[in-house]
């Protein structure tokens, strides 16, 4: 009698414990799900910090179309933590968090370098371009003016802005301000081939001889580029060699192409190029002024 008296006392401990551990459990996991979202969202998986993972949550975010507003719905809108306690912000420190604009496709630890060196196509699709020449044109620009991404795109002030996310891959190509200069450029890209051609930049023009103060130098009507087509993601250097946006010099020009090695312009484009044919002031070529003795 006393031994079954010990028996169910243990019993009973057991049973309560199950019951307030099974209680506990449950409340918890009401806790964790305060929203319908898509299973995955839901319940992470254990890769959610492994970038190796293929549950990494940067791979989420890209299978639900980049739409950030699920993640605030649980971590708090200014990705704090909120109901969940686990903070973004402490591994995403740029100003604005996660929306940061280097945070999808730029360099994680640059917030400067918010352009591809991050193919947002990747694991979405296999017919990619890949990052392109983006660093080429923005970061290792040695032959010309600065350019921005606006030359290319219509750039969001916020990820939010429409036009951005919302249109989904591939990237829009919207050219701006040099990249239209000059005669009635009309630069256009095509996705399949990914090259780019009638852009003012790469020898769309012409200068006319009428309207010149040094119409001497014209042995035509005008000087005129070669309006060279590149390949975006060919980044060889081979596509911004001397003479492939424009003979040297140019076709209308006199003695065109007859210096291949550029030693003689800077007789009279002084100030650009050196003797050796080197660009020596970035800013005022490819700026869409002529320069020429000193102007
Ligand atoms: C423990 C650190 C850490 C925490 C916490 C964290 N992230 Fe990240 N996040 C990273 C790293 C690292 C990357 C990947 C950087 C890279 O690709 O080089 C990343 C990438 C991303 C990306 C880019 C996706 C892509 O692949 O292009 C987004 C968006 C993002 N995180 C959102 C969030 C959100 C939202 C939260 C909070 C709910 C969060 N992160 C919490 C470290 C963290
Ligand atoms: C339904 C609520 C909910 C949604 C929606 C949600 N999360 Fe979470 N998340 C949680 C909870 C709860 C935790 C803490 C427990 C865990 O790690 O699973 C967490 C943890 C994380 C962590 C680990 C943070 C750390 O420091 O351990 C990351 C990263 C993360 N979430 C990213 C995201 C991203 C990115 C999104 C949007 C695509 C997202 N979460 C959407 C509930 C949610
Ligand atoms: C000289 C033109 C040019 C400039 C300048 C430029 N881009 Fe692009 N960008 C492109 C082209 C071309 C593509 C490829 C479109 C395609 O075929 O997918 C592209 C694609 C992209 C993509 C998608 C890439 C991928 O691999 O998923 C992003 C994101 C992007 N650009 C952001 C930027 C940002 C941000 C800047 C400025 C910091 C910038 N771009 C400047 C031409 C440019
Ligand atoms: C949550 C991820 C994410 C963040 C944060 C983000 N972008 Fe993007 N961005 C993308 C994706 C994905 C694309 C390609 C989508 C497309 O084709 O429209 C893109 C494309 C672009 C493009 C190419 C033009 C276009 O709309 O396709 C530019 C320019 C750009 N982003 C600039 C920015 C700027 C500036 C910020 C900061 C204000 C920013 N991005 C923040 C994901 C992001
Ligand atoms: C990516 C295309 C491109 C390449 C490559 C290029 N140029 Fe130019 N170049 C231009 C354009 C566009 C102009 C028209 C004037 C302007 O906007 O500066 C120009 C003009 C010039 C001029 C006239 C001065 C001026 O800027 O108005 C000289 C001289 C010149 N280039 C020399 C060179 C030399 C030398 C090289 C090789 C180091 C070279 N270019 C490579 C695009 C190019
Ligand atoms: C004898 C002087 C002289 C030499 C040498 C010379 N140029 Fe010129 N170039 C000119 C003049 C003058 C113009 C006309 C500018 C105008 O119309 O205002 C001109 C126009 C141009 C233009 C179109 C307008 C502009 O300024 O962008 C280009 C491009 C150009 N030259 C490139 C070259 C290159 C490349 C070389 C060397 C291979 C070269 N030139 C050598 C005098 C010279």
């Amino acid at each position: 009698m006393k031994v079954l008296d010990k028996k169910m006392k243990y019993n009973f401990i057991i049973i309560s414990s199950v019951l307030l551990l099974s209680f506990l459990i449950s409340s918890c996991s009401k806790l964790n799900e305060p929203l319908p979202a898509s299973p995955d969202i839901t319940t992470h998986k254990t890769g959610i910090l492994d970038q190796g993972s293929p549950d990494f949550h940067g791979k989420l975010v890209r299978e639900n179309n980049w739409d950030l507003a699920l993640c605030q719905s649980c971590h708090a809108a200014d990705y704090s933590g909120g109901i969940t306690g686990a903070s973004c912000l402490t591994c995403h420190t740029q100003t604005n968090g996660p929306e940061a604009c280097n945070t999808c496709h730029g360099d994680f630890q640059d917030s400067t370098r918010i352009a591809p060196p991050e193919d947002t196509h990747k694991n979405i699709t296999t017919d990619s371009v890949g990052v392109g020449a983006h660093v080429s044109h923005l970061y290792e620009n040695e032959l010309g003016h600065q350019i921005e991404c606006s030359t290319c795109h219509i750039v969001p002030d916020k990820y939010s802005d429409p036009g951005h996310i919302d249109t989904g891959l591939p990237a829009e190509i919207t050219f701006g301000n040099l990249a239209v200069h000059n005669i009635a450029v009309n630069p256009v890209y095509n996705y399949p081939a990914a090259t780019c051609s009638e852009v003012y930049c790469h020898g769309d023009w012409a200068f006319l001889k009428d309207s010149s103060d040094y119409q001497f130098i014209y042995v035509d009507s005008m000087i005129v580029g070669n309006a060279f087509s590149p390949i975006w993601n060919k980044v060889d250097g081979t596509q911004a060699l001397c003479g492939t946006c424009h003979d040297l010099p140019p076709q209308g020009h006199q003695n065109a192409g007859g210096d291949p090695n550029a030693t003689t312009c800077s007789g009279c484009h002084i100030d650009i190029v050196d003797a050796n044919g080197n660009i020596i002031d970035q800013t005022k070529h490819i700026n869409g002024e002529k320069n020429v003795f000193g102007n």
